[in-house]
């Protein structure tokens, strides 16, 4: 018998979660037009809407944030900082900013314009967004046969080599860079294997484009390697972390994710001139180039929680307690997107609920169900969030790092069980306004009754 793999902390500091009962939630869910983005989250019981920004800081982290040196420029917390990114991640310049999508804004800004192509294993809406802002084109080229949510596969995130190779040819003068996700966020936090990372930064050499990687959750997708492929089982996530980034030329982060900071992001590149450049328009947009618009205390917090998200006893824990929940539900006969991802967990809704047609939005009407039978809170990726370009219905459980318990996680499985049972008596929705960007963030709706 394999040990009970346990919570790898103790708890010293504790928030309250205040029960509601199913009569109080159908009147919250109604107030706030079946858009969970609009509930309040004293009235979720566990909130699985994200993994961004919500983890539980540890009391190393805390202590950093009590030596957070403010000084404008100069700062020991950024030294502490850019040491910390350098040494794990290898890059020569290293830009703070405040969250991972403010990096992304100044990376496209600086290289990108109107009309070129950067091809992704499978970009994240925020990069989508600011590549398409700048009017190019963000391609994602994940092999067709990994569209399917049940197939297997150990590592569902790789990037299609052959789709790169033909956009290459077609298109070599438009390709100002090609950028990886690691885990692929959008497609189940599926993760990128060494050999695939290898293999396009090859590629990428050959033609002298530079390839970037969105690191978010750089350290689930290290642990997933040392599981899963040839060679690595023996290897410390630091050295598989350092493997993985000397094949690119800079990345992308999110320190919300993988850093475990409430905030924060960064940039980083071995290119000065851009690095240059980056940091004029940083200078614009998000504070000088030693705190990036954030606090020196935020800059403790995450050069910290990097090095604490590659210790390999939380990695343990993290990824088999999100898939202890993935393979509990699925166990029970309810589809979600297989194998179970790092940070979250995907219910395929349209296979959950067939009688509800994509018209009617089956993952909205699974997410509110989910809500109102137990106060859990997920988020759709579905026809509500892409409209007529959504690929599949999902509703995405996010786990936040090391704030739930098993007990928590137990307690998630049996509420959708239940809605699994009652899945007939679940009704589709109607949109009665939205707006014209990003509608699922404050669409209102209504049962289709
Ligand atoms: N890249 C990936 C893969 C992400 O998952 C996110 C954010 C970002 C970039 C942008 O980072 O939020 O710090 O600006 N993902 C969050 C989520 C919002 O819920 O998946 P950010």
């Amino acid at each position: 018998m394999k040990k009970i793999i346990i919570e790898p902390f103790k708890i010293k500091s504790v928030e309250p979660i205040s029960i509601n009962t199913e009569k109080e939630r159908q009147k919250i869910i109604k107030d706030a037009d079946y858009n969970l983005f609009l509930v309040n989250s004293r009235d979720v019981i566990i909130d699985l809407l994200t993994d961004s920004g919500t983890g539980a800081m540890s009391s190393e982290q805390w202590a950093g944030i009590m030596r957070g040196d403010e000084s404008y420029a100069g700062s020991n917390s950024f030294q502490r900082f850019n040491e910390s990114v350098k040494d794990i991640f290898g890059f020569q310049y290293v830009i703070p900013t405040h969250q991972g999508r403010a990096a992304e804004k100044i990376l496209f800004e600086v290289i990108c314009k109107k009309g070129d192509i950067i091809p992704s294993n499978a970009h994240f809406d925020t990069t989508r967004a600011n590549i398409e802002f700048q009017e190019a084109i963000a391609k994602d080229l994940i092999p067709d046969r990994f569209k399917d949510t049940q197939s297997e596969h150990p590592f569902k995130g790789d990037m299609d080599i052959g789709k790169l190779k033909n956009l290459i040819d077609k298109h070599l003068n438009k390709i100002p860079i090609i950028m990886m996700t690691i885990t692929n966020n959008t497609g189940g936090g599926q993760p990128v294997s060494m050999s695939n990372i290898r293999e396009v930064s090859r590629i990428a050499k050959e033609h002298n484009i530079p390839l970037y990687i969105d690191a978010c959750r750089f350290a689930e997708n290290a642990y997933f390697i040392k599981q899963r492929e040839d060679g690595y089982s023996d290897k410390p996530i630091e050295d598989i972390v350092a493997e993985i980034f000397s094949y690119a030329d800079g990345c992308t982060m999110s320190a919300k994710k993988d850093g475990i900071s409430n905030i924060g992001g960064f940039l980083c590149t071995n290119d000065e001139e851009l690095s240059n450049r980056k940091k004029d328009l940083l200078i614009l947009t998000e504070g000088f180039p030693t705190y990036g618009g954030l606090a020196g205390r935020d800059l403790e917090a995450i050069a910290i929680g990097l090095r604490e998200a590659m210790d390999i006893d939380y990695l343990n824990y993290r990824i088999t307690s999100t898939s202890y929940l993935g393979r509990k539900i699925h166990d029970y006969g309810i589809p979600i997107l297989m194998p179970p991802g790092g940070h979250a967990i995907y219910i395929d809704a349209g296979l959950f609920l067939p009688h509800i047609s994509k018209e009617q939005f089956p993952g909205q009407a699974l997410a509110c169900a989910l809500y109102l039978k137990g106060g859990i809170r997920s988020s759709e990726i579905g026809s509500l969030m892409f409209g007529r370009n959504a690929s599949h219905e999902l509703v995405r459980l996010a786990i936040p790092r090391r704030t739930y318990t098993q007990s928590h996680i137990d307690y998630v499985i049996e509420i959708i069980k239940e809605v699994y049972d009652q899945r007939e008596n679940i009704k589709g929705l109607k949109i009665i306004k939205e707006p014209k960007f990003l509608r699922h963030f404050s669409a209102k709706l209504t049962i289709i009754e």
